[in-house]
């Protein structure tokens, strides 16, 4: 019995130190193939206070052609997509692009390291690491210029471009017109001359223009992959995958293992010095950030300088718990803002961003969360110019007792569980607000770029949730908050966005070229693991070349997950050209991500309804007196229905009142239009009184989509769009939809081209909650 046990001691001894030697032979051979060789070797060479020589003396001969002689790989391509080992794993990711442009820093890597070098040696941070010296090698002082101009100016600098070029474009135009005309005689020479002149400038100009955008998405990105989320376990899983997939597939195949050489330096890339890793270059690349934290007012008055800890100041235990990341632990100085930034955000929450002047329609909206009985905390980002008296009435709306419900209450309080009303004075749930001044944030120089919409995407990234429902101050939820979390499509993707009216306006179709031309590319995707746009996002409403796709009044975020992209929303913002062809804030969310080469976003299946009730069919006859076969919503309001059953309405917009300009209506005027509202009995005051009550909903309609319907047998009198708007109600906003669209095109065959949407009844009990909430929203006894 003791012998056998010895025995086995022994072996296991043995092994214990086998295994001792196996593992310190590995670090050896780790530490001097990676460590030793990519760093130490490559980058501290050069540089250091011993190193007698200069870039720049000119005396020093033997030094400045030591320079130029680079040891060359004979895999260097002059066309780095040209390297067969890069079309391989292009390939393999299926990583093609239309008009694959690329960030010009990649073509500086590439002139000196042969691809399957670069892969096969650098694990991803080493990659960082190259790409971020090669900016700096190129341009010892590049920074991110927020207000970099993207016009092209045809002043003096155009004037520069001909003159310089005067004879070269004379050249041109001469061949090209020659060819045109064939005899060489132009008429009006001067003049097509200086067109001409122009339009090459403008090709030109927008190529460069063009480069810079894909130079600057594509450093924002990297940098914030490489140095924001670096440590999210998520991320460092993809990225070590992918990077294992790469070096065995190259090791694999002894015809490539043997094209690769050892890894080395260039002397511009040694130059950048930077200790073992790179400078913190927040202030490069967030040149707008203060670097303060925002302040965090809770409504007792309470101010945090700190991300405040829900879970903690609440007491609540739903409120799930702060993250613990590492960023926590490394020194402040190396970490960059939004590393910790990330790691400090916590819970879940609504959040809300509104000027004053829009702080009665909040505090209805506040009301109408204590019905739903909603109990997430709520952050109202602001942007320095929130005054006191808006604080006092959202905290009042939040805090004062709330008992005395609207005589609605009466019809649904059968369908609501027995404490629906605390037995208290109190009422309905108090809300827990806080107020949240993102301009501490701001750099001084940079906080009139915040203005307008552009507080939203400041609420997006300034709110200290880790999920968070971004609400406008004018929506009106008819769930609880918490039910939105608990779609499938936001617990599959962490976001949920929602479409807008399928209103068949056109943009541009530019426009969305242009978006693809400066979107990631092949080599983003080879080098770094991001992602290309695909059919996902192509097949969007916007790159179907329509002017709408999103409805931002409602939208949610899993920060978690989605962070880098987040702040590619906000950094979208800085870039002109791409913001001047979002429609404001509404598309930059997808957009972001989609930029971010993060798909994972998920659109609500059906566009936006129209709210409220079906036109009478007698109150739009045909011209012959018959009846349509479409029916007819017109409303101001657009609305949204579950995927889930295709019949839940989980929120409108614009308020609860049926008209939300009722202040500002004319209804003399609209009351003599006659052509809707005919069961209203056409007087002014019977108008007015419509436009200030609740909109009273029974009926939804989300008219086909599809293209515009050009024939039709034009006495059939179907509409040929699902959406118009009818200038003459509710000052110029009523949406009209329609529940088909087309109709008989052809009499003797009785041929039709009839398309179907969805209309929607609501119950008895529907209705009297979508009373009951409009009641609560107006402020009605
Ligand atoms: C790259 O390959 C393509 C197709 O083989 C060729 O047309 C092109 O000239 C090559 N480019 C360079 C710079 O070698
Ligand atoms: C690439 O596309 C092929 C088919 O076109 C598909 O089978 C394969 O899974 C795709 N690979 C990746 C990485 O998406
Ligand atoms: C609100 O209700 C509480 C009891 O829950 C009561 O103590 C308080 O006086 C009430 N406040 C007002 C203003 O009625
Ligand atoms: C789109 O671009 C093309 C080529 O640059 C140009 O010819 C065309 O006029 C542009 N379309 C519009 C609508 O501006
Ligand atoms: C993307 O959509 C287009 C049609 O718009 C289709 O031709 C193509 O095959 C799709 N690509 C993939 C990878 O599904
Ligand atoms: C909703 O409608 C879609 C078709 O538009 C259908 O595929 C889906 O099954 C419907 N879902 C439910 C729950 O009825
Ligand atoms: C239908 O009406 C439109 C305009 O109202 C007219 O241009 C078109 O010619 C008509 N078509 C037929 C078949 O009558």
């Amino acid at each position: 019995m003791f012998k056998i046990m010895r025995n086995k001691s022994k072996s296991r001894v043995s092994t214990y130190y086998s295994l001792l030697l196996l593992w310190v032979i590995g670090s050896l051979f780790w530490y001097h193939y990676y460590y030793y060789y990519n760093n130490h070797n490559n980058y501290q060479s050069i540089g250091s206070s011993k190193s007698p020589h200069s870039i720049y003396d000119i005396h020093d001969t033997e030094f400045q052609l030591a320079r130029q002689s680079q040891a060359v790989d004979p895999f260097i391509e002059s066309d780095f997509k040209n390297n067969s080992v890069y079309i391989r794993f292009r390939e393999l990711y299926n990583a093609s692009k239309e008009v694959d442009k690329h960030s010009s820093v990649y073509d500086n890597i590439f002139k000196n390291h042969a691809v399957e070098s670069v892969l096969a040696s650098l694990d991803f941070s080493q990659r960082c690491d190259l790409y971020f010296r090669n900016i700096f090698a190129k341009n010892h002082n590049w920074a991110f210029n927020p207000n970099a101009n993207f016009d092209i100016d045809f002043g003096r600098k155009f004037d520069d471009f001909s003159s310089k070029n005067a004879a070269k474009l004379k050249v041109l135009f001469d061949e090209a017109s020659n060819n045109n005309n064939g005899d060489g005689t132009i008429e009006n020479y001067e003049e097509k001359f200086a067109e001409f002149k122009k339009q090459v400038y403008q090709e030109l100009k927008e190529d460069e223009i063009e480069q810079k955008v894909v130079d600057e998405l594509a450093v924002f990105r990297l940098y914030n992959k490489c140095y924001v989320t670096n440590n999210d376990p998520v991320q460092k899983k993809r990225t070590e995958a992918f990077i294992a997939e790469q070096r065995a597939l190259i090791n694999g195949d002894s015809d490539l293992k043997s094209r690769v050489r050892l890894f080395k330096a260039t002397m511009p890339e040694k130059l950048v010095i930077n200790g073992d890793t790179l400078p913190n270059l927040d202030n490069r690349i967030y040149p707008w950030l203060s670097f303060d934290l925002p302040l965090y007012e809770r409504w007792t008055g309470e101010i945090y300088h700190h991300v405040p800890n829900m879970r903690e100041i609440l007491g609540d235990r739903l409120q799930p718990p702060v993250i613990i990341d590492q960023a926590k632990y490394e020194s402040s100085q190396s970490t960059a803002f939004f590393k910790r930034f990330k790691s400090e955000c916590n819970g879940k929450g609504i959040v809300m961003s509104f000027a004053d002047k829009h702080v009665d329609y909040a505090a209805n909206l506040i009301r109408l969360l204590r019905a739903l009985k909603n109990s997430l905390p709520i952050q109202i980002v602001y942007f320095d110019n929130l005054n006191d008296d808006s604080k006092r009435k959202i905290v009042t709306a939040a805090r004062e007792n709330f008992s005395y419900l609207p005589q609605s209450f009466e019809k649904v309080s059968p369908y609501l569980p027995k404490d629906y009303l605390d037995s208290t004075p109190n009422g309905l749930p108090k809300q827990e607000i806080w107020f949240v001044n993102a301009a501490t944030s701001i750099d001084k120089h940079y906080r009139g770029k915040f203005s307008g919409y552009a507080n939203k995407l400041l609420a997006t990234l300034f709110n200290s949730f880790n999920e968070f429902m971004l609400v406008d101050a004018d929506t009106a939820l008819l769930h609880s908050p918490e039910s939105f979390f608990q779609l499938q499509g936001y617990k599959d993707t962490g976001t949920f966005f929602f479409k807008d009216r399928a209103v068949l306006q056109k943009r541009d179709p530019n426009e969305s070229k242009l978006f693809k031309r400066v979107a990631q590319s092949s080599v983003d995707k080879i080098m770094f693991d991001v992602d290309l746009m695909t059919n996902h996002t192509f097949h969007g409403d916007f790159f179907q070349d329509l002017y709408h796709q999103m409805e931002s009044g409602v939208v949610l975020f899993n920060r978690q997950q989605h962070f880098n992209s987040i702040l590619m929303v906000v950094h979208l913002n800085f870039l002109s050209i791409i913001r001047a062809k979002s429609w404001g804030d509404k598309e930059l969310y997808w957009l972001g991500l989609a930029f971010n080469g993060d798909e994972n976003y998920h659109f609500n299946k059906h566009g936006a309804a129209a709210i409220g009730e079906v036109t009478l069919p007698s109150d739009r006859k045909r011209p012959d007196g018959t009846l349509h076969h479409s029916k007819e919503l017109c409303s101001p309001h657009p609305g949204h229905i579950s995927e889930e059953d295709n019949h839940t309405l989980l929120w409108i917009n614009s308020g609860f009142r049926y008209c939300h300009q009722a202040d500002k209506v004319d209804y003399e005027k609209e009351s003599r239009k006659g052509h809707k509202l005919k069961f209203l009995d056409g007087t002014a005051a019977a108008f007015k009184e419509y436009y200030y009550n609740p909109l009273r909903i029974k009926n939804a309609i989300v008219p086909p989509r599809g293209e515009e319907l050009t024939f039709m047998y034009n006495e059939s009198d179907e509409p040929l769009l699902g959406w118009s708007l009818d200038h003459d109600y509710c000052e110029r906003y009523m949406w009209c939809a329609y529940s088909s669209i087309g109709g008989l095109t052809d009499k003797n065959t009785a041929k039709e081209n009839t398309v179907e949407g969805t209309l929607i009844t609501y119950s008895e009990k529907e209705r009297a909650f979508f009373d009951y909430y409009g009641d609560i929203w107006i402020g009605m006894e």
